[in-house]
């Protein structure tokens, strides 16, 4: 690996087990042995496909992509939620990675947003000190000051979201992978958003941004990658890459395909 690149994906594949008319009752099990219609069925799913996808060290890159096309799956890939099922996935060594993947993915329920805030910091390998080094900016910046010390499961999906997205921001990564994360926050906490983001660029940080919009597209990234069924159909800039994905749209809903997210369907 070139130590100007910091995340590589070499021939990367994904494959999950889905399990139709799984049932953990024995009653339903039982019956599946004396209808065989309604037995569970196991298929393979490859969610990636040999991805092949180099990230160079402060690149700022949109992966864009139909429902369920595996960006997220490529996310956690990379953040070592999961591992890939063959090929191999690269990270520059000491690199700090942070995450806003999935609205409470990394949270604790019952935990408050005080002790989550500690539990994702130490996951991240913060010392306590640093934690408390960093927690009066994060949870100044997360506006939650008022929530922080009740258990984040009466959260909106808003509050998570800035809890999240604060807590990733102050970890000062060297790596920020972002899902969706304009999908709930307001519009003030977006236009906050955009600006770390630019701040993390301008300071030779890399991102991988996810994102059903065009607008926030275009003011994050200089590279944009399409998903399809798993596979890379694009890969360069992002006037050309926003502009195939458009087309691929178009001629999905031509051929019939439904896409439900309707900001996609309709980008600003
Ligand atoms: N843990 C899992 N078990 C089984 N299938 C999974 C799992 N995680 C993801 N998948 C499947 O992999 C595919 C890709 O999912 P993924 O979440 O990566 O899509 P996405 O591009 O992020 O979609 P969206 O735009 O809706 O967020 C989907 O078909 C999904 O059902
Ligand atoms: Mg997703």
């Amino acid at each position: 690996m070139s130590p100007l690149t910091v995340i590589e994906a070499r021939s990367v594949s994904k494959r999950f087990l889905l399990r139709h008319n799984a049932s953990v009752e024995l009653k339903v099990r039982f019956l599946g042995f004396l209808h065989p219609d309604k037995r569970e069925s196991v298929e393979e799913f490859w969610a990636l496909k040999n991805i092949c996808l180099t990230v160079g060290r402060g690149e700022a890159i949109g992966l864009v992509g139909r429902n369920g096309s595996g960006k997220s799956t490529f996310l956690k890939l990379v953040a070592a939620i999961h591992r890939p099922s063959s090929g191999r996935l690269l990270v520059a060594r000491q690199a700090r990675i942070a995450s806003m993947i999935e609205l409470g993915v990394g949270f604790h329920p019952e935990l408050t947003g005080r002790e989550n805030l500690f539990l994702n910091a130490a996951i991240h390998g913060l010392t306590r000190r640093e934690i408390e080094g960093i927690y009066d900016a994060t949870v100044e910046y997360s506006g939650l000051a008022h929530f922080i010390d009740v258990p984040i499961k009466t959260y909106s999906s808003g509050m998570h979201m800035r809890l999240g997205f604060a807590i990733a921001a102050n970890l000062d990564p060297d790596i920020l992978l972002l899902d969706e994360i304009f999908a709930v926050g307001d519009a003030n906490f977006q236009q906050r958003c955009i600006e770390t983001v630019k701040d993390f660029l301008a300071r030779g940080k890399t991102i991988i941004f996810v994102s059903h919009t065009t607008a926030s597209v275009r003011a994050i990234c200089r590279r944009v990658c399409v998903l399809e069924q798993g596979e890379i159909a694009f890969d360069g800039d992002v006037d050309n890459g926003l502009a195939f994905y458009d087309q691929l749209l178009a001629q999905k809903s031509a051929s019939g395909e439904q896409e439900v997210h309707a900001q996609t369907a309709n980008p600003i």
